[in-house]
């Protein structure tokens, strides 16, 4: 076995439609550029990336609550969170080829990067944020925006929250949702999308523990990673510039990943001190300062927000798995997914028809008991473990002959390709140590 891997976004995109991972949105009406739908591989995928995420936000000292903010917001919500303002890309149309792009990607002094001709409008600001109109009136007062970010419900949340779980400083709030971007170019497949996932962690703490907890939350937002089996060597910490800031950051790092296309922004963790809560204390009218019993002081809450796309995760991960070796003479595809991350845990596979049955039982108790678990009679052995390999399912329990006698499946590695008799009533502690932390 020979590793031979090159990976590329092409063979990426590929894998991802032929295993039912993710199809571009209306397909079979030329697509939604920027919009994708999740297929049974691609879902499960996304549902241990939230599961774990989920998890490993909760796992610390600090507690962390949950919230499922509304999608549609008032457009109070986003005049005060700056967005309204501020959530632009600077835009240009090349007056030639009819392209357009962000201006802030290229050297414009050198003409349109697609024609090269130095035909250019200016540059404008282009609003990211989608509008649209809630009830029956199309006017000015019904204007609603989808959100750009899940935060913002957060923020204007934290009353109800704080009032009703009393939970104590340093604390946070996550959730898990998704936001809608109207970009330019939305690009590199799931990296810029216009309609994606966030995973968000708000948390919330006196002004003087702020730095301290940014620091604490930058290494185990990296840690996070390694965890889930990404590539050491390809992950690192990037401080952003004075000049590269978000409007309501004071300090930000990005947590990033050695792409095929360079280094990028995987997720951004940020230092938004008490921007949110004190321009919504603004705008509101409502008080958002808490009073500490301490001190017998109010005080307005700091923030160190963690904010990471689901899809952009998603994409990371693949790239980070995909494999190639030659194997038998074959090149042999496969994602070393995490078992935690894989969507598919484990697949049973009769080896011929004869014992279809037999394995079919070992398949449905694994599937009862909660495991995502496949069965697949079709093709021959060989082609049935290229497909899971290409799934990144991690192990195949292949039943035989033998196994009605001895009541054990060889267990076939997908990453060693080595293979092992299990007995069946173990199969299920065999899958709880694969999926232990
Ligand atoms: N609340 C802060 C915030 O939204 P952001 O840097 O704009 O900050 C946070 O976005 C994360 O959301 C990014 O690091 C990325 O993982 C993901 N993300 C942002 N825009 C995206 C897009 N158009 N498509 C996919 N993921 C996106």
């Amino acid at each position: 076995m020979s590793d031979k891997t090159i990976v590329t976004l092409e063979k990426i995109v590929a894998l991802c439609k032929r295993r039912g991972f993710v199809f571009p949105s209306a397909e079979i009406y030329s697509g939604l550029n920027g919009v994708y739908d999740f297929g049974p591989m691609g879902t499960l995928l996304k549902q241990n990336i939230k599961k774990l995420w989920l998890k490993n936000v909760k796992s610390f000292d600090e507690e962390v609550v949950l919230l499922d903010g509304s999608i549609l917001g008032a457009p109070q919500v986003w005049t005060a969170s700056g967005h309204v303002e501020n959530f632009s890309d600077p835009m240009v149309d090349c007056l030639n080829c009819k392209k357009r792009f962000r201006a802030d990607e290229f050297d414009l002094t050198k003409g349109c990067p697609f024609c090269s001709k130095k035909e250019l409008t200016d540059v404008r600001q282009f609003k990211l944020m989608f509008e649209t109109q809630v009830g029956a009136m199309a006017d000015q007062t019904s204007i609603a925006y989808l959100r750009p970010e899940t935060a913002q419900s957060i923020f204007i949340n934290f009353k109800n929250v704080y009032s009703t779980t009393r939970v104590k400083f340093p604390f946070g709030i996550a959730q898990i949702g998704k936001a809608f971007r109207n970009e330019i170019t939305p690009k590199q497949f799931l990296f810029r999308m216009r309609e994606f996932e966030q995973m968000e962690l708000e948390f919330f703490c006196k002004p003087e523990q702020t730095d301290k907890y940014f620091d604490i939350w930058v290494q185990r937002r990296k840690d996070f990673y390694i965890s889930l089996g990404l590539t050491p060597e390809k992950i690192r910490l990037r401080p952003h510039e004075k000049d590269e800031l978000s409007h309501y950051s004071k300090g930000c790092k990005d947590v990033e990943y050695n792409f095929p296309f360079g280094w990028k922004e995987l997720e951004g963790i940020a230092n938004r001190v008490d921007f949110d809560l004190s321009q919504h204390t603004k705008h509101s009218g409502k008080d958002l300062s808490v009073f500490d019993q301490e001190t017998q002081q109010s005080f307005m809450p700091n923030v160190v927000e963690c904010s990471v796309g689901v899809e952009r995760l998603f994409l990371t991960l693949l790239f980070d798995a995909y494999h190639e070796d030659v194997v038998e003479n074959e090149t042999r595809i496969s994602l070393k997914l995490n078992p935690k991350v894989a969507p598919i845990t484990c697949a049973v596979l009769p080896l011929t028809k004869k014992v279809a049955e037999s394995a079919e039982n070992v398949y449905l108790d694994l599937k009862k008991a909660g495991y995502n678990v496949q069965y697949d009679l079709s093709g021959s052995i060989g082609k049935r473990y290229r497909r899971q390999d290409e799934v990144g399912t991690p192990v195949c329990f292949t039943f035989d002959f033998d196994s009605i006698e001895d009541q054990k499946v060889t267990a076939r590695n997908r990453d060693t390709l080595q293979q092992e008799r299990i007995p069946v009533d173990q199969l299920k502690n065999y899958l709880d140590n694969l999926l232990k932390e």
